[in-house]
C-alpha cells in the first residue's frame, strides 16, 4: 500500500469542527436555540484547532450571521469558511466572497456546490474554471486568508491548484468513507496517499473532509500521516447527541492523536 509519508508536512492533523448542524437545528424552529456560537465554545474549550461554517446562499443552516459572530469568538482558533465563490448576493446573504473579505477567516475552502445539493460532493474542474477561480484566489490571498480547494481522489488537477495560487486541497473524503463502511478501504487510502503526494509535490498542504467519523479517522491519518487539517461536522454532531460535545470533541482529538 502507498503511504504519503514527506517528513516535512508531518505534524498533527488540526481538528475544525463544522457547526452547520447546530445551525440546522436551530433555523428548524425559527428561534436561537441551539446556538452555534455557544457549541463552538464547548468545542474550543474541549481542545479543537478550528471550527468550520458553510454559509449557503439558501441560508438553510449556518447564516452570514453566524459567520460574522464566529470571526468575533475565534480569535485563538482557526476560522474556516467554506463555500461556492460563484455564489452571488441574495436576500439577506451578501454574495460568498464578499463575505469572506467581510470576515477574514484564516481559511477559505472554495467548492464547487451547487444550490441544490445536499451537500459538498465533488471536487473542482480547475481545467474549466482556471479563469475564473485564478483572480478570485488572488483576491483572498491578497486580503490575508489562505485558499483551500476541494478535490477528488486523484483528480487530474491537483497540480492545477498550486499553479493557480491555492495554498491547500481539502480532499474529498466521501468515496473514502463509503468505502470504509463497507470494510474495503484499501485501494480508498491508497488514492488518497497518491493525491496528498502529488499535492505535497507542488508545495500544496492537505486538509480531508466529508463522512469522516470516530471509525473511518484513525485509518486515514494513519495511511495519510501528512493531512493538516481535518474537517468534520455530520457525524461529530451526531455522536455529540448521545455523548456530549465537549467528550465527543474530545474523543475526535485522541483518535487525531492516536494516529499521529
Ligand atoms: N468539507 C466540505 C467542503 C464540506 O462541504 C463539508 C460539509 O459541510 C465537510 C467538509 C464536512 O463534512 P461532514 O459534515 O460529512 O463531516
Amino acid at each position: 500500500m502507498i503511504q504519503a509519508l514527506s517528513t516535512q508536512n508531518i505534524s498533527t492533523p488540526v481538528l475544525s469542527v463544522n457547526l452547520n448542524k447546530v445551525a440546522l437545528l436551530r433555523n428548524s424552529r425559527g428561534g436561537v436555540l441551539p446556538d452555534p456560537l455557544q457549541a463552538a465554545r464547548v468545542a474550543i474549550d474541549a481542545g479543537c484547532g478550528g471550527i468550520t461554517l458553510h454559509p449557503r446562499p439558501d441560508l438553510r443552516h449556518a447564516r452570514p450571521q453566524d459567520a460574522r459572530a464566529m470571526r468575533a469568538l475565534c480569535r485563538n482558533v482557526e476560522l474556516n469558511l467554506e463555500g461556492n465563490p460563484y455564489a452571488g448576493a441574495g436576500d439577506r446573504y451578501p454574495g460568498f466572497v464578499p463575505l469572506l473579505l467581510e470576515c477574514r477567516p484564516e481559511q477559505a475552502t472554495l467548492v464547487p456546490d451547487g444550490d441544490a445539493q445536499l451537500t459538498s460532493d465533488h471536487g473542482w474542474d480547475l481545467v474549466t474554471e482556471a479563469g475564473r477561480l485564478r483572480p478570485l484566489i488572488a483576491q483572498l490571498r491578497d486580503a490575508g486568508m489562505r485558499v483551500s480547494l476541494f478535490m477528488d481522489v486523484d483528480s487530474p488537477d491537483i497540480e492545477r491548484a498550486a499553479e493557480l495560487g491555492a495554498d491547500r486541497i481539502e480532499i474529498y473524503t466521501g468515496p473514502y468513507a463509503h468505502a470504509h463502511a463497507f470494510g474495503d478501504a484499501g485501494a480508498a487510502l491508497d488514492a488518497c496517499a497518491r493525491t496528498a503526494e502529488r499535492a505535497h509535490a507542488v508545495g500544496l498542504k492537505v486538509n480531508a473532509g466529508h463522512d469522516l467519523d470516530q471509525h473511518n479517522l484513525g485509518p486515514l491519518l494513519r495511511h495519510v500521516p501528512s493531512i493538516s487539517e481535518v474537517s468534520i461536522g455530520h457525524a461529530l454532531i451526531n455522536d455529540a447527541l448521545y455523548d456530549g460535545l465537549d467528550l465527543t470533541v474530545r474523543r475526535y482529538l485522541q483518535a487525531i492523536s492516536a494516529a499521529a
